[in-house]
């Protein structure tokens, strides 16, 4: 047997939420009749156009990608108000992230973050050999800035801001986030991801970009995975100053964005009016649940995205499981509370119809 590293041997690999196949084979059940809210994907395909550009693109299959995305870089940057040389594209955003920690962690530093946060935080710093440090949350489930500012030391190599923070759902203010940085000494990197960002419409948030293109220790993750419904195209870019992005390159494998991707995500821009209905859809569809869940007298945290963190019992698991016996897939947290995507109209439908069902089985 191969000697693995010890670390990486107690990983659990991680779940992406169930495979809709797979829930159809266990409950027998029809797999269209599944319906999977539990990974933050968009209930949409992606935008108009996108598929006719895609298909087009696969015609030169046969060479590699352009690894200067110098199209969708160009354009990006416009549509960003940025240069060029402000951006890092990657294999999604969480491949940014890995490479990112390969880069400035490593054994004897530490990444800090908050706690619940992207599970993947967790991920990156240990295939790195990077410690970690998982401030709780305060008890709003929002960052705890202060905790967090506390908690850097000297073996500090980074700091993950999850804003919106999945999988609470919930917004950092982005003058506590200024006043943050303002704190971090500027050998510490502060990656603030910003996977949320077009779901968010409320006057305390603002980007961080403005900042990460002024400063060398603040980086800005951004995805198409989320709003432009592309997750899997894999397609996640990094803003930020030149000098600490060629650096960060040096992390990276060379031909990591496909070539379908680049295209599908090119197209993708210059489409403000589809990403502003696709907002105001999730917004109005997010608003109806959380009242919902107010009207059932669940706990649930107010949300700024795609997805509402709730409470729909005492253990997660049992209850979660209740869910997807009856063809709705959402995701497990710790302590009963679990995480649902806002889906389509027809999906949440179903999920409130089996959210009634399964709160009435329990009362049994
Ligand atoms: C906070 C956060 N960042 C990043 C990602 C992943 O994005 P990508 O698909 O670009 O890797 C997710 C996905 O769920 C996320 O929740």
């Amino acid at each position: 047997m191969p000697r693995y590293r010890d670390d990486i041997s107690a990983l659990q690999a991680y779940e992406v939420g169930r495979p809709i196949e797979d829930v159809a084979r266990e409950h027998g059940l029809d797999p269209d009749s599944i319906i999977k809210l539990a990974a933050n994907e968009s209930p949409e395909g992606p935008f108009p156009g996108i598929i006719e550009a895609a298909t087009k693109a696969l015609i030169s299959a046969n060479r590699y990608p352009d690894n200067d995305l110098w199209d969708l870089s160009h354009a990006l940057a416009d549509e960003l108000g940025v240069q060029r040389d402000n951006l890092l594209f990657g294999n999604g955003s969480v491949a940014l992230l890995a490479d990112i920690t390969n880069a400035v962690g490593g054994p004897g530093t530490k990444s800090v973050y908050g706690w619940p946060s992207f599970i993947m935080y967790r991920f990156a710093a240990i295939w790195s050999g990077t410690g970690y440090v998982e401030v709780p949350l305060n008890d709003s489930f929002s960052l705890d800035l202060d905790a967090m500012a506390a908690a850097i030391d000297e073996d500090t190599s980074m700091v993950m801001i999850c804003n919106p923070n999945n999988p609470t759902g919930t917004i950092a203010p982005s003058d506590d986030i200024e006043a943050f940085i303002n704190r971090v000494p500027e050998s510490v990197l502060v990656v603030v991801d910003e996977a949320y960002h077009e779901f968010v419409d409320d006057d305390r948030y603002r980007s961080a970009i403005p900042t990460a293109v002024a400063r060398t220790n603040v980086i800005v993750l951004r995805t198409f995975s989320k709003i432009y419904g592309l997750a899997a195209q894999r397609i996640g870019y990094a803003v930020g100053y030149p000098s600490t992005l060629v650096e960060l390159r040096k992390a990276q494998q060379p031909l990591t964005v496909n070539q379908v991707g680049q295209v599908a995500a090119l197209a993708s821009l210059g489409q403000p009016e589809e990403v502003r209905r696709r907002t105001e859809a999730n917004s109005a569809a997010r608003h109806h649940l959380m009242g919902v869940m107010a009207e059932r007298g669940l706990p649930y945290v107010e949300s700024h995205t795609n997805f509402v963190f709730f409470k729909p019992g005492d253990d997660s698991r049992r209850v979660t499981e209740e869910f997807t016996k009856r063809g709705v897939i959402i995701r497990p947290m710790s302590r009963g509370w679990a995480r649902v995507t806002v889906g389509s109209p027809d999906e949440n439908k179903m999920l409130v119809a089996v959210l009634d069902e399964v709160l009435e089985s329990d009362a049994d």
